[in-house]
């Protein structure tokens, strides 16, 4: 193994993430584990060169006391406990042990080398990934988005052939985008990808469903059913690959590293396709994730793209969506970001698209009373999606954007931009 590990196990702290940061900060790897990890389970994580007990206020998991497994300390690593003492439940982590304690413990006492960077963190995982999988295959559900493209760029080192990425389209997608995914992955990369145009199936579900949740629900439902259709036609699959990535995993009170956001995983597979799940990216943050998907030689736009929600576009044809409305959001869309990247906006902007809401308004064409659809441009800055601003974009660059669609997208006669924070608003319209 190429890098050295600082292990901090998870004792019931809402500061993990932050320890672990500070750590990686100084040069060196730093994981975060279950507090119940056995020490085994450690030693199959590679050059472990100390351990670090987070126990926070109270040292409580789930509501339950915790403690670590007794043979952890006696398994040989260098080991410093960090909780609250009674008196200091105000203070914050780095007061407890400040940078200065941090690094000498992690240098001094452990050893450690700064030899923390994503060149080594890759060969890492191409190591692991080889010994967990052996000579059985990888089934990968490849969206497109960050994470799932990581992942497989990451298990194509690895494994090569052995991984089966399966790319689900679900007619929901933006311009060009399964096209680039089939580009990428198939025709540069090489990849072993099935491709799934399941676009008439998804469209023929929605008909006529108008509420955002029951979409959302038919969108998810469908995806597993399509990816497990696509399963069973497949031969000797041991394997998951999953982009699950450490923001996925819930922060502390909880067995960390075990719980998993829904949206992000294949859950809901039937209970006679197990899988082994393999998640080699697990342990990063979003910007790591990033930096990772750099250095595998994936293209910028892949790495750097704005985030989209898992039902695509079908959050922002509102209402019941119709064919002629879909096409108009895509195309408005991909005329906002062409827009936009010529701006240099898509390099500041967080996030940005445009809705298409189910009702006319009047205008004029040819001397005539039209009724057409409008489109709504928002475009929001914000660090975490809890709130945002509204990005005061160059009013020439609307006029561009406006002019373009009016011009060069089918049924649409009004361009709105939406000036509204969240909250009140939410980002998305539904
Ligand atoms: P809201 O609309 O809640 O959006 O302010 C916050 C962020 O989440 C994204 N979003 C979703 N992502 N599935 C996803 O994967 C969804 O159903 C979904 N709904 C919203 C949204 O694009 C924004 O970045």
């Amino acid at each position: 193994m190429k890098q050295d590990l600082i292990v901090i196990l998870d004792l019931g702290s809402t500061e993990n993430t932050v320890l672990a940061r500070e750590i990686r900060a100084l040069g060196v790897y730093s994981e975060i584990h279950p507090h119940d990890i056995t020490a085994s389970e450690l030693q199959a994580l590679g050059n472990v060169k100390g351990i670090i007990l987070n126990g926070g206020e109270n040292r409580v998991v789930d509501g339950q006391a915790v403690e670590v497994r007794e043979e952890i300390y006696g398994a040989g690593y260098p080991i410093v406990s960090v909780d609250y003492p009674a008196s200091k439940c105000e203070k914050k982590y780095t007061e407890l042990l400040g940078r200065e304690e941090l690094s000498s413990f992690v240098f001094d006492v452990c050893k450690a080398e700064a030899n923390w960077n994503m060149k080594n963190f890759i060969e890492d995982q191409i190591e692991l990934i080889r010994r967990q999988v052996g000579d059985r295959k990888v089934l990968l559900a490849l969206s497109g988005g960050v994470d799932s493209s990581v992942v497989a760029a990451m298990l194509i080192k690895a494994i090569g052939q052995q991984l089966v990425c399966v790319h689900v389209n679900h007619g929901l997608m933006r311009k060009n985008e399964s096209e680039s995914v089939i580009k990428v992955f198939r025709d540069e990369l090489h990849a072993n990808l099935v491709y799934v145009d399941a676009s008439e199936r998804f469209l023929g579900k929605l008909e006529g469903v108008a509420d955002p949740e029951e979409k959302r629900k038919i969108i998810g439902g469908e995806f597993i059913r399509v990816f497990e259709e696509e399963a069973r036609k497949l031969e000797g699959i041991d394997f998951l690959g999953q982009g699950t990535i450490y923001p996925d995993i819930i922060e502390s009170g909880t067995k960390t590293a075990k719980t998993v956001k829904s949206h992000h995983n294949v859950g809901g597979l039937p209970e006679d396709l197990q899988f082994e799940l393999v998640e080699p990216l697990k342990q990063l943050f979003k910007d790591e994730v990033r930096d990772c998907g750099v250095e595998l030689g994936l293209p910028h736009d892949m790495v750097y793209r704005q985030p989209f929600p898992g039902p695509g576009l079908g959050v922002r044809c509102l209402g019941a969506i119709t064919r002629d409305r879909l096409e108009a959001v895509r195309e408005a869309d991909a005329i906002l970001r062409e827009e936009f990247a010529k701006a240099g906006l898509d390099k500041k902007v967080w996030q940005y698209f445009t809705v298409v809401p189910d009702f006319k308004s009047v205008g004029m064409k040819n001397n005539a009373r039209v009724l057409e659809y409008m489109v709504i441009i928002r475009a929001i800055n914000t660090i975490d999606a809890m709130t945002a601003s509204v990005e005061k974009v160059d009013w020439d660059v609307l006029e561009t954007v406006t002019k373009r669609i009016l011009e060069e997208v089918g049924n649409v006669n009004r361009v709105c931009y939406d000036m509204s924070p969240k909250p009140p608003a939410t980002i998305e319209f539904e």
